[in-house]
């Protein structure tokens, strides 16, 4: 067990107290760029997220967006306790408040006096991009490395974001459930899979870069259950799985008539135990239609997976390929496995 505490709030290399990531592990996530917040739900007011165990604050400053450590330099409050005014935020103590690029502006006990800049926040880089706010606790380098998202940006389709859904589970055990296609028939027959087709056809997987990518094709429906539009008989149904380890995987389906639905599994890794899970999505048909009913649906098939995830055991994601047993409908989840393994991770028990 490793149990990491800051030393220095503002210290570059500290890691966040109470870890539940083995450290190795968690220098490799913090590599990595994730999701922490809807660009929607960002307004003047200071908002508390946590990523990889870290508690931080978002807020706006003018037309950029801050993300900082969620702790007032002088006192250790949460800032995210504070309130903001579209530029800069006040902590709930003292009301020193933090501005642009998180420089102290203003304290207000010594209004005259010049401010230090060990007042500052430690901040990091800040992304919107898919309608989501996205971070990276530890950039290598000035590359923003997030992973592409077929049609986002083709102006015949139309966007959503759904609200996100938090999952007491690990995210590694959530991408691999996201990109499972053997369990449709027993986990989503309320919503869009069918109890009587349970067989998987063959399919392969194929290595990228980042990752890896699966085409699959059933004959199992992607209509809500109860839709008069049930397709074509015989229609064979395309799913175009991309895997973007660590914790992003894409699903573009392919309706008929070309209708084509993208959806985004971006699984922020809240802590090794918790996950917030964002889904934008976009498609080229039923554009009209209230995006209510598109938010609804996605929490009813979210929703039957939370319950098998966080129920799953162990919690993390074993990478060792002996500690489960594997059958060939698995190819994905076993390919999914090694790309975390090969970006050097551990087995993921969590501590
Ligand atoms: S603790 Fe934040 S201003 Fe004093
Ligand atoms: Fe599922």
């Amino acid at each position: 067990m490793t149990t990491a505490t800051a030393t220095s709030p503002a210290g570059p290399h500290t890691l966040p107290r109470h870890m539940t990531f083995e450290v190795e592990d968690w220098n490799i996530l913090a590599r990595c760029w994730h999701p922490v917040a809807l660009e929607r739900e960002l307004g003047d007011q200071p908002l508390g997220v946590t990523l990889l165990d870290a508690p931080l604050v978002v807020y706006r400053s003018d037309s950029d967006i801050v993300i900082a450590d969620d702790l007032c330099p002088h006192r250790g409050v949460p800032l995210s306790m504070g309130s903001g005014n579209g530029q800069s935020i006040a902590c709930a103590y003292h009301g020193f408040r933090f501005g642009d690029h998180g420089r102290c502006v203003k304290v207000p006990a010594h209004p005259d006096n010049a401010i230090p800049s060990k007042l500052n926040l430690k901040t990091y880089p800040a992304v919107v991009r898919y309608g989501l706010i996205w971070t990276c606790l530890r950039p290598e380098s000035d590359d923003i490395t997030i992973p592409p998202m077929p049609h986002w940006d083709d102006p015949d389709f139309q966007q959503i974001n759904c609200p996100w859904i938090d999952i007491a589970g690990f995210a590694g055990r959530q991408v691999e459930g996201f990109i499972d296609v053997a369990h449709f028939a027993f986990v989503h027959t309320d919503t869009f899979a069918d109890p009587d087709n349970p067989v998987v056809p063959p399919y392969k997987t194929r290595l990228t870069p980042d990752g890896f990518e699966a085409e699959y094709r059933s004959s199992v429906g992607n209509y809500p259950i109860g839709s008069s539009e049930r397709g074509r008989a015989g229609f064979e149904w395309l799913r175009h799985f991309r895997v973007h380890v660590p914790f992003i995987a894409t699903l573009e389906i392919h309706f008929p008539d070309d209708g084509r639905l993208v959806i985004m599994n971006a699984a922020s890794p809240v802590s090794a135990r918790k996950t917030r899970m964002f889904a934008p999505m976009c498609r080229n048909f039923d554009k009209e239609l209230p995006l209510q009913d598109v938010y609804d649906f996605n929490l009813e098939v979210f929703e039957e997976d939370r319950a098998l995830v966080e129920a799953q055991k162990p919690e993390n994601l074993p990478l060792d390929p002996t500690l489960e047993a594997h059958v060939t409908a698995d190819r994905s989840s076993i390919a999914y496995r090694r790309a975390l393994r090969t970006m050097g991770l551990s087995q993921f028990f969590t501590v």
